[in-house]
């Protein structure tokens, strides 16, 4: 059954997601709309799908099995929206919401619908990440003790020219919240749920209202450690993810997406026989991207079963980063639960009165 996709907003990442979705068989574009017509005209001419002026008229005109939204950050959940109540699925891209109280209209809206609602995590795919998410869950590498979660990008004055970044309203945040998701949302897929967690947040060098730069120590539940640095400043970038086990050492270094290579293991001294060729046979060839997930997505959607990243996943990982600026703007630990609808960050990662502007001018 070839699986019907439509398309909204035909900026950048729409061309990544045509690009990935041309390698699969089964799956087509078959409707495109962004408010730029003239933009989706040309997204169409080059990857196929019918130009709808709406995303309303696309669900009218129906024939399309699940919608991707690939628009700015702060349209995600009306969106949404939109789609579940037409009984269609929908796979937004990330941040799927601005904030928890946004995000949990969207599940809202999914229990209410046929469909689902899930959200683009295209690094929890690859065939190693795979791997040791299944190994840590059934011990065979010890207990996890430490990690290291590191989004060091750099982010020039120019990106910012882009209308919808480095706002509170449109972006929901900085570095933390629109680069560091995809490392600590992989991080979390692989070790597990989190526990609590400490942060500092700073605005040092970009003409932003977020921050452009955080880190946070996290305890999980697990009792590991996890550190996570977030920064738009870092002229050698790379995306660095360290997991240190009783029996290894597994590291990924890439920067916006992986293959086998990017991967590295180090066993300990002592460790079970046969782990290490265990590791080596990981290298499937299957790495990070969109493609690996859309695979997944349409088979389950194939299926009847809930979307992969599913708005629990998803809302563990928003729940985090929604703690981490909660922790950085009240200089205090934030544990799991304490984000509740009465907390000033369930409506808003800024946290309505945090003494955010007396920490950056101090
Ligand atoms: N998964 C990843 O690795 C990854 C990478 C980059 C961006 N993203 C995410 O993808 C999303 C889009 O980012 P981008 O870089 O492609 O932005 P972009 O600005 O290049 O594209 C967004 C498009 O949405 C259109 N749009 C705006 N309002 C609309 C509306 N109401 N209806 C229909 N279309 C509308 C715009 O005209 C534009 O063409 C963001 O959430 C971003 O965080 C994800």
């Amino acid at each position: 059954m070839t699986t019907r996709v439509g398309i909204v907003g035909t900026g950048g990442i729409a061309g990544v997601q045509a690009d990935s979705l041309s390698r699969i068989d089964d799956a087509e574009i078959v409707a495109v709309t962004d408010i730029d017509e003239g933009r989706a005209r040309e997204f169409a001419a080059k990857w196929g799908g019918r130009v709808d002026a709406s995303l309303e008229a696309m669900l009218e005109t129906g024939g399309v099995d699940i919608v991707h939204l690939c628009s700015p950050p702060g349209l995600h959940v009306a969106q949404g929206e939109l789609v579940l109540r037409a009984g269609v699925s929908a796979l937004s891209e990330k941040p799927p919401a601005l904030s928890l109280a946004e995000f949990d209209r969207i599940r809202a809206a999914e229990e209410a619908s046929s469909g689902w609602f899930a959200t683009v995590s295209q690094h929890r795919f690859g065939g190693r990440a795979r791997w040791l998410a299944e190994r840590t869950a059934d011990g065979a590498l010890g207990d996890a003790m430490t990690a290291v979660c590191h989004t060091l990008w750099y982010r020039p004055e120019s990106y910012f020219d882009m209308p919808w970044r480095g706002t509170w309203a449109s972006e929901g945040g900085g570095p933390t919240m629109g680069h560091g998701i995809h490392q600590i949302d992989t991080m979390l897929s692989i070790l597990g749920p989190w526990r609590e967690v400490t942060a500092v947040a700073a605005r040092r060098a970009r003409p932003v209202e977020t921050e452009d730069l955080s880190a946070a120590l996290v305890t999980l539940e697990s009792g590991a450690v996890v550190s996570i640095v977030n920064s738009l400043l870092s002229p050698r970038e790379t995306s660095y993810l360290r997991f240190d086990y009783t029996h290894a050492t597994v590291e990924l270094e890439h920067l916006y997406g992986y293959g086998d290579d990017a991967w590295r293991f180090t066993a300990a001294p002592g460790a079970p026989e046969g782990l290490a060729d265990e590791w080596e046979r990981s290298a499937t060839g299957r790495g990070s991207g969109h493609g690996a997930q859309f695979v997944e997505t349409y088979a389950a959607l194939a299926e009847g079963r809930p979307l992969p990243v599913t708005t629990a996943d998803a809302r563990d990982t928003l729940e985090l980063l929604a703690a981490i600026y909660a922790s950085a703007f009240e200089g205090r630990p934030v544990a799991k639960g304490e984000i509740d609808a009465a907390s000033p960050f369930a409506a808003s990662m800024r946290g309505s009165g945090a003494p955010w502007e007396e920490k950056v001018t101090a």
